[in-house]
């Protein structure tokens, strides 16, 4: 099997990357012009008190709702900034179609079921409407379908009575990936909203695996897209370099 096969990045393509990385160094000519320091004036501009404090209400703010580090930082002017993918350019202007409803939408009760294929932005869109309902002093809060089940059933009574009320009272509520919390036996289930939590919180995950097309099978496509998203592939193949007792002493 290639890695191909799988949709991996051969291990060649990575050897290449790493090696490119060396190769911004300056060549001895190039050291040489700049061997002498040019003095600028640093500049600094001093972070006022009330900056300061409103930016931390505002993470704070932003850390009660449940929102994941990896997409604290959404908003629909910064998805707007990074500039839109033309695929999902007709979904970004009935998200924008809806935002601009918000009052009247929140009034009804009126949400929104963001469906469709793994990568395609649907989560994101779903923190950068609850950033615009922050914005206007709604309540809103963030949970993974699996988070859900999880503390539904095993948070201790006064605790999950409070959890209930807020999930039942808040004006916006998200329930990321729903659907998931079922997929499969539950061992799998479990590891995929572990990759799922580390891989929101940006956490490195290391993995290592004798699995090769059939990781697919196993664990959901939306599990593998954010895996190869955030971690390099290396493939490694030819037989096996274990040394063995046979080896090293014959019986
Ligand atoms: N303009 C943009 N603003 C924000 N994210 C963008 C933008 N363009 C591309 N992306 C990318 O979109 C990716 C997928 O987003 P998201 O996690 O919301 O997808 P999803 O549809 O919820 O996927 P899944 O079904 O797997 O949960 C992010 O990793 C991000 O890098
Ligand atoms: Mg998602």
């Amino acid at each position: 099997m290639s890695s191909e096969d799988v949709g991996l990045i051969p291990v060649g393509k990575i050897v290449s990357k790493i090696k490119n990385k060396g190769s911004n160094k300056p060549s001895e000519d190039d050291k040489n012009k700049f061997n002498r320091p040019i003095p600028t004036k640093p500049v600094f501009r001093s972070i006022t008190k009330k900056e300061d404090d409103q930016r931390r209400a505002e993470e704070e703010m932003v850390r009660n709702t449940g929102i994941p580090k990896r997409y604290q930082a959404i908003t629909m002017a910064e998805i707007e900034r990074r500039g839109i993918p033309v695929t999902v350019e007709r979904q970004a202007e009935l998200i924008k179609r809806y935002i601009a409803i918000l009052d009247e939408a929140i009034k009804e009760g009126n949400g929104l079921y963001l469906r469709g294929e793994a990568g395609t932005m649907k989560t994101t869109f779903a923190i950068a409407i609850m950033r615009e309902a922050m914005k206007k002093n709604y309540s809103c809060f963030f949970i993974s379908a699996v988070s859900l089940m999880d503390k539904l059933f095993s948070l201790p009574d006064a605790e999950r009575r409070v959890f209930e009320t807020k999930i039942a009272t808040t004006d916006i509520l998200v329930v990321d990936d729903l659907g998931q919390e079922h997929e499969k036996s539950w061992i799998q289930t479990k590891i995929r909203a572990l990759f799922n939590e580390r891989y929101n919180n940006m956490k490195t995950t290391i993995i290592t695996t004798n699995l090769g097309s059939q990781v697919r099978e196993l664990y959901v496509e939306s599990m593998i897209d954010r895996l190869q998203s955030v971690n390099w592939i290396i493939d490694f193949k030819g037989k096996s370099v274990r040394e063995k007792v046979s080896q090293k002493r014959s019986l």
